[in-house]
């Protein structure tokens, strides 16, 4: 391990920004585009409970503990998992966080590119016009045309790779923070905005009572994988990319306040898109389950009757895209700062090289929408069986291994001086790391498993 280039490790400039970078890594696509659509396709009220269920007892504790040893160790999670495991006097097997994580990373960023992609070239269609005054088959035929055309996905998703690399090459500090600073009050704006708008139409009450009145007969052991799954998605949760975050937050700061803070922005922005979304979907009688399509078929239709409309069109799908950007950079940040730290290799160079291999994988997702739409799996294409492996078993069980290994193998006295917490404080978030968050991830497999029947 070459020591110099661990003195180099950078850091936030102070508190603020890294709870508007993790919160920036956090709110993403998940938040405008996943949650919603897979609140549909699971029946509304009774998966918004369950994953806010997740988000409380499994994702919180764990959250803390990965932000916590990522600021302990100082490091990328490879690395920064070995000292941990080091100064613990147990296994360097424990590094398999680490690996698992940007394993993790890479495969979801290669879908996640190919989304991002859409949102921009959704930006490209606001600007030209294409959805003012659209009826609803106008808009469907637009987002089909995207999909079903390999060239342009792979174009855009070309775009969302290249800017992905750039500003990841950049380095941390490098206009990132400001970046998060302005774009996470606009977005809360337009969102806000849009919610306003969508009150007075004849789609609301049952928006709130789709959204809000759980029907658990929709539910089964899937829901409750899919549920858990995104709360680790929707955070950044179990791949080291909050780890790394952590790894460049000044020292003194409270881990656990700038946690809640971070959890709460994001589940935030993520009610109040699904408040935005089904409104539109149940005032122009659509159905709820759409699929990933979701937010590309229903919010041009609402913006394209608007007064407004144009502009608030292109503003929103810039946002979309900026918020898709800021995540994507922390899915490729720790097999950077790994190969950095490990090799010496420059950022310029390991970013683009990360870039180039998961610009591949995604060339596969992108197909799966059209050339490759017979190649499944399960039932599910590239994009899904990717999409579907990372969110539901990779993050949760990486996830599982960070509560584990902080709250069983990190001795107390490092992880009750890290986290600041002392008494209750610190016996609650360790009952919750060592037992309950690892109990309810098993559960949930075991369930998802088909094992309680
Ligand atoms: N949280 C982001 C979103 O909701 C996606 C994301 C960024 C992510 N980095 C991650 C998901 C790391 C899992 C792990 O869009």
């Amino acid at each position: 391990m070459s020591a110099q280039h661990l003195e180099n490790h950078p850091e936030w400039s102070g508190r603020l920004a890294f709870i508007l970078a993790s919160a920036g890594s956090a709110v993403g696509l998940g938040n405008i585009w996943k949650f919603p659509y897979i609140m549909g396709d699971n029946g509304g009220g009774a998966f918004v409970m369950i994953y806010l269920a997740c988000l409380l007892i499994v994702a919180t504790p764990i959250l803390i503990s990965e932000v916590m040893l990522g600021r302990r160790a100082r490091s990328n999670p490879i690395i920064g998992m070995g000292k941990l495991a080091d100064q613990a006097g147990v296994s360097r097997g424990w590094q398999v966080i680490g690996w698992m994580g940007v394993l993790t990373g890479f495969l979801i960023l290669s879908f996640y590119s190919v989304v991002m992609g859409w949102a921009l070239s959704y930006v490209e269609k606001a600007a030209n016009g294409a959805f003012v005054g659209a009826s609803s088959e106008t808009v469907k035929g637009l987002f089909d045309g995207l999909v079903g055309n390999p060239g342009t996905l792979l174009f855009w998703h070309t775009v969302a790779m290249v800017m992905t690399v750039a500003v990841v090459a950049r380095g941390v500090r490098g206009g990132l923070e400001l970046a998060t600073r302005i774009m996470m009050p606009l977005l809360i704006v337009i969102l806000v905005l849009l919610f306003g708008y969508n009150i007075g139409t004849p789609g609301f009450a049952p928006a709130m009572e789709f959204m809000f009145a759980p029907d658990f007969s929709r539910v089964n052991a899937e829901t409750f994988l899919v549920a858990l799954g995104h709360a680790f998605f929707t955070l950044s949760l179990g791949m080291g990319a909050i780890m790394v975050y952590g790894s460049y937050m000044p020292r003194g700061t409270s881990i656990v306040r700038a946690g809640i803070w971070i959890i709460v922005l994001d589940t935030g922005i993520a009610l109040l898109a699904g408040m935005v979304i089904f409104p539109i979907v149940f005032s122009n009688g659509m159905s709820p389950e759409q699929g990933a399509g979701l937010i590309f078929q229903t919010l041009p239709l609402a913006l394209g009757q608007m007064e407004w409309g144009y502009w608030l069109a292109i503003v929103l799908f810039v946002l979309v895209s900026i918020a898709a950007w800021t995540s994507a950079i922390s899915l490729v940040e720790p097999a950077v700062s790994y190969l950095w730290e490990r090799f010496g290799i420059r950022r310029l160079h390991s970013a683009i090289a990360v870039g180039v291999a998961t610009w591949s994988l995604g060339v596969l997702a992108a197909l799966s929408f059209n050339l490759l739409g017979d190649l499944t799996l399960f039932g599910k294409n590239v994009f899904g069986l990717l999409e579907f492996t990372t969110a539901n078993i990779l993050l949760p069980a990486g996830g599982m291994l960070i509560a584990l290994f902080a709250a069983w193998r990190m001795p107390r006295a490092d992880s009750a001086e890290e986290l600041g917490l002392a008494g209750w404080r610190y016996r609650l978030w360790w009952w919750l790391a060592a037992i309950v968050a690892p109990l309810g991830v098993a559960l949930v497999f075991l369930n998802g498993l088909g094992l309680f029947g």
